[in-house]
């Protein structure tokens, strides 16, 4: 009899797509005998992870013996919940035999009197960085590389000194102007590289309804690239999702709201801004705004003033400061302290920016996130608020940091209150913004 816990460490493959059939037996190919690299790039949960991840130790294990591997991912925690827990499950379930050295990040895999090393590495930490130096290995997986630094690939793929070695990547698409993607992606031949291209569909386990609502949680530059796979460039208006007759909506004057937070975004040349949002029915509606542009009316307030105007703002709104918590923007030390000491509650806003806009876009899709009349400042940020185009140009995502007080207040409330709190599969949750 099998028993519940035996369960829960197996995993079984729906039969592959002709993408992940691919990715599987590609270096049992005679076609890619010379390959020294595979890429598999495209939308987000199209099944790249777990084929490759399975193809890089079968792989290791049918050609080499005693030898050390690498295994990157942008973290070792984002590579442990995203890569190695699944891959873990599907090795012991084909008879692999595993040890987790989880003080090293070392896995030791065996199978047919064969025994190799994986090291896992976070690209982007530093330590790493200096550790992988050390290592002679026979081949490097990395997960999401294009969030790594190209210095780290580098590095890492100058270690492999063993005959018959190669590298094996996987990512969402960026910027078209992306390293990853100029330096290998447009030079396949070059690097002896293939690459295999996934859409969602590609992923045999997908249900439609899944596809769905991955679908209607992106949009703009990020819709191209998580859901149609492209490298492409952010530019234009940010929040091109925002749709007044949607999205601004004044609820009846005696709307019960249950839950109340005040988002700030400080400035003492540029505008200060206080946002209220308050909690209704499962949506969140921006239903009071202050805005004070020092440069506009030639006059700029201490930080004293700046908190008379928040008890204003909170007696305006019939707000309690035991009820009523800020979200600030980490950088406004004095200000915080300003407010503590007048008995505000203030809790530290991330200032992820990308990541943030991607977030809040996915909340407006799913309507948790709506404006009033009241937003009047909101209004015209959306309009105005655009990616930089010379960041652009080297690649990097970057709005311009114009028109952008509202906005930052704004994403700050949202990830300071609709994000999920990080638990066990975070990483995972956070990136597709549910
Ligand atoms: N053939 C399959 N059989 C069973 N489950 C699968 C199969 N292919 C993919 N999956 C499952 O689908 C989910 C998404 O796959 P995976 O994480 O590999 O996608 P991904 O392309 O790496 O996504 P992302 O770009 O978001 O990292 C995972 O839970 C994975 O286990
Ligand atoms: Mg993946």
């Amino acid at each position: 009899m099998v028993t519940k816990s035996k369960l829960s460490i197996r995993f079984s493959f729906t039969p592959f797509s002709k993408r992940q059939l691919q990715v599987m037996f590609w270096w049992q190919s005679p076609e890619y005998e010379d390959k020294f690299a595979i890429i598999a790039d495209g939308s987000v949960r199209a099944g790249k992870t777990v084929v490759m991840s399975t193809s890089y130790v079968r792989w290791a294990m049918m050609n080499f013996n005693g030898v050390n591997f690498g295994m990157a991912g942008k973290t070792i925690g984002s590579l442990r919940r995203n890569v190695i827990r699944t891959l873990k499950k599907i090795l012991i379930s084909e008879h692999y035999r595993v040890k987790d050295n989880q003080s090293e990040n070392m896995l030791t895999v065996s199978k047919n009197g064969n025994t190799n090393y994986f090291f896992l590495f976070g690209g982007t930490n530093e330590a790493s960085q200096d550790l992988v130096q050390g290592i002679t290995a026979g081949g490097f997986f990395f997960d999401e590389v294009a969030l790594m630094p190209e210095s780290f690939v580098n590095q890492a793929t100058s270690r492999l000194s063993v005959e018959g070695s190669k590298v094996w990547f996987n990512c969402n698409p960026g910027s078209p102007y992306h390293w990853f993607k100029l330096n290998w992606i447009d030079r396949l031949a070059e690097k002896k590289a293939i690459r295999v291209h996934f859409l969602m569909k590609d992923n045999p386990s997908l249900s439609q309804d899944t596809i769905d609502r991955y679908e209607s949680m992106y949009s703009g530059v990020f819709y191209k690239r998580y859901i149609l796979g492209q490298w492409s460039v952010a530019d234009g208006i940010v929040y091109d999702n925002f749709n007044q007759d949607t999205m601004v909506v004044d609820p009846p004057a005696d709307t019960v709201y249950t839950k109340n937070w005040v988002s700030v975004d400080y400035g003492t040349q540029n505008p200060t801004v206080y946002h209220l949002w308050s909690l209704h029915d499962g949506v969140w509606y921006n239903r009071a705004e202050y805005y004070y542009s020092g440069r506009e009316k030639g006059h700029q307030k201490t930080d004293e003033q700046f908190v008379d105007d928040m008890e204003t703002f909170f007696s305006a709104n019939e707000l309690s400061k035991t009820d009523t918590n800020l979200i600030v923007d980490p950088s406004a030390a004095s200000f915080k302290r300003s407010l503590k000491n007048r008995g505000f509650t203030v809790k530290n806003a991330n200032n992820n920016v990308v990541d943030g806009i991607r977030f809040m876009m996915s909340q407006m899709n799913a309507g948790k996130m709506k404006w009033t009349s009241s937003s009047k400042h909101a209004l015209k940020e959306f309009n105005s608020y655009v990616w930089d185009e010379k960041a652009a140009e080297r690649g990097e995502d970057k709005p311009v940091k114009e028109h952008d007080h509202v906005m930052d207040a704004d994403r700050y409330f949202a990830m300071k209150v609709l994000r999920k709190p990080k638990k066990t599969r975070n990483i995972r949750l956070y990136k597709e913004g549910l």
